[in-house]
């Protein structure tokens, strides 16, 4: 065989819509602060790991797990007040996400989702080979029930995917938006609340899921549960959701291990969220730093991360120079000038503060 026909043999092409793709993910750098991934900064709360360890010398590992994990479906159901029927699984909402596309997306199918908006959105379409549109949150970067009318009835989508908080802009969407969204489509309207437990208590779209039948919650262990290492999501709808998410699950998705360890967070969820005010106090406290520079513009968030405008188009590289990471929007439609900052700890925020303090000059 020629070398040119081994070079055109020896490698199967990857499908057309990946051939320029680069895998998606933030950069992970071994550098003194990272504040680009939205984690909490704080670990698991004393104890847990302790009781994750004892939990698991029961599990029978030579078998399969409870492939409908119905522990952690009851456990959840009765923290929602809700029941199994409603509540599932996956490892982290973004797995819970594809399942929904794999679901109710498709070639044949349409899913419509915001700009500025979560960044994995558009991936998790071209990976489940759904058509999607992008259409631009309003001025404020919030989103009226008009805009949301106007584009469903534009576009007539199958799905709308839409996170409140708002990553990377922090913006939480009312719920006169979410009503216009379920009233003038027939979409399957994903309300993504990955950072929900940051913001105040009714910010939830939970109480609308009586009164809209074709809405779904999505959330996460990752940001207030400080369980991104676990990767555990879970999502809240209607019974027929639920069943229709199995058609398209892998048979042992959720391993043994990592519904012990949900089970026992659960049941520790107190401790586990109880750094929620210190990192409120901590957001308010860098929010208000940074307002008060006038080369810095802030938006208001109600989550973990805070994202600023500056007029220094390379801010990221300077502050990596520094020793602080955190994730660059500065080249995204409508984000330009745009860097997220994690909040972090009080060192790292103030680590970060210095850094700009000398980026900026
Ligand atoms: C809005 C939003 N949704 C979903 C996710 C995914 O979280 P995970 O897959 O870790 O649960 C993230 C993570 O950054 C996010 O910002």
């Amino acid at each position: 065989m020629s070398d040119a026909s081994a070079a055109t043999t020896d490698r199967v092409p990857v499908r057309d819509a990946l051939l320029d793709v680069q895998p998606y993910g933030a950069p992970q750098l071994d550098v003194p602060v990272r504040l680009n991934t939205n984690e909490t900064a704080e670990p698991p709360p004393p104890g847990y790991l302790e009781e994750v360890g004892r939990r698991i010398q029961d599990l029978a590992l030579n078998r399969y797990p409870d492939r409908p994990h119905h522990a952690l479906r009851d456990a959840l159901a009765a923290r929602l007040d809700l029941t199994r029927a409603e509540v599932w699984a996956a490892n982290g909402s973004n797995e819970v996400l594809l399942q929904l596309l794999q679901a109710y997306g498709g070639p044949d199918r349409l899913a419509l989702h915001w700009r500025p908006g979560y960044s994995m959105y558009p991936e998790l379409c071209r990976t489940s080979a759904t058509p999607d549109v992008q259409v631009d949150l309003d001025e404020d970067f919030r989103l009226s029930p008009a805009t949301a009318r106007a584009a469903v009835e534009a576009h007539d989508p199958h799905l709308v995917l839409l996170p409140s908080p708002n990553n990377p802009v922090g913006t939480t969407v009312e719920h006169d938006a979410i009503r216009a969204l379920h009233d003038a489509s027939r979409a399957l309207i994903v309300v993504d609340e990955a950072y929900v437990e940051f913001g105040d208590d009714d910010a939830s779209v939970l109480g609308l899921l009586a009164e809209l039948p074709r809405l779904v919650i999505v959330r996460t262990f990752s940001k207030a549960f400080r369980l991104a290492g676990l990767r555990l999501g879970y999502l809240i709808a209607a019974p027929w959701v639920i069943e229709d998410v199995q058609k398209v699950r892998l048979p042992y998705h959720l391993d043994a291990v990592k519904q012990v360890a949900g089970l026992v967070a659960l049941e520790q969820e107190q401790a586990f969220l109880d750094h929620r005010a210190r990192v409120a106090a901590e957001r308010d406290r860098l929010a208000a730093v940074l307002t008060r520079r006038p080369d810095v513009e802030v938006f208001d968030s109600s989550a973990n991360f805070l994202l600023i405008r500056t007029h220094v188009p390379d801010l990221f590289d300077r502050l990596l120079e520094r020793g602080v990471l955190v994730r660059d929007f500065s080249t995204k439609p409508r984000l330009e000038g745009c860097v997220r900052i994690t909040v972090g700890t009080a060192q790292e925020n103030d680590a970060f503060l210095a850094a700009l303090a000398d980026a900026l000059g």
